[in-house]
């Protein structure tokens, strides 16, 4: 899978060498490359953002600098996949769809997507009705708050989809059995000592019984899921019914 990212602080994806999409990146399954916005700009100042037309507070960001850079992009996506789809664009953004694990899993199907990660008060609207017409386009939010910029976005969104790559997470079963895989929380883990500051690990744990470890870990999902997502629990509840 091939991953494009746009933005003015590259030195932020650096940490996207360690850990298990690291390990990914040099096994060739995770094809990265981060563009600075800031050099198809063209005078002394490498300016991307001005005041916004109409007035209010803040800074927009410039349309020549992301045209430049999607353009290069686009044309070298298009010689390179001989006339294929062209890439997913992203762009993070609070007043996109919100992202979840059914997102996610969309995500990691795609064979190559480009992330625009906005700072200020925004991209200019054209660079989305220009974009829209050459690629398809999402405009995705983390969740209902407004963070400085699109580049903590890119990286939650990335730790998430990533992990699902066929090949990036070790053990594809540790997928299945997580929070939100199945639309219910994860159940409480344990591991050695079975006693620690006088606290137990739960019996039926130690049983070896294997459908009442299913079935506790289960009423545990349902129980936590109830509690802390009634959202969640009612959506589950709507599929699968009480039994
Ligand atoms: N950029 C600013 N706030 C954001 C959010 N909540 N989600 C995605 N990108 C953003």
């Amino acid at each position: 899978m091939r991953v494009d990212i746009v933005t003015i602080f590259p030195s932020f994806f650096d940490v996207l060498d360690i850990s298990l999409l690291g390990k990914a990146r040099a096994q060739g399954l995770f094809d990265l490359h981060v563009h600075d916005l800031r050099d198809a700009t063209h005078d002394r100042h490498r300016t991307v953002d001005d005041t916004p037309y109409g007035g209010g507070a803040g800074m927009v960001m410039k349309p020549e600098p992301w045209g430049e850079t999607l353009d290069a992009i686009l044309d070298e996506a298009a010689a390179a996949e001989g006339g294929g789809d062209p890439p997913l664009i992203v762009f993070p953004s609070p007043a996109g769809e919100v992202f979840t694990q059914a997102t996610a899993r969309r995500f990691a199907r795609e064979p190559h997507i480009v992330f625009g990660c906005g700072r200020y008060e925004g991209i200019d609207q054209r660079v989305f009705d220009w974009a829209a017409e050459r690629a398809r386009v999402e405009l995705v939010s983390l969740g209902d708050y407004v963070l400085n910029g699109g580049e903590v976005a890119v990286m939650a969104m990335i730790e998430a989809f990533g992990r699902l790559v066929p090949g990036v997470v070790g053990n594809p079963e540790s997928l299945v059995e997580e929070s939100h895989e199945q639309g219910l929380l994860e159940y409480p883990s344990y591991t050695k000592p079975a006693r620690w500051r006088d606290r137990e690990v739960p019996p039926v744990l130690l049983s070896g019984h294997h459908a009442k470890v299913a079935e506790w870990r289960r009423e545990q999902q349902l129980e936590r899921t109830r509690r802390v997502r009634p959202d969640l629990y009612d959506a589950w509840l709507a599929e699968h019914g009480e039994g």
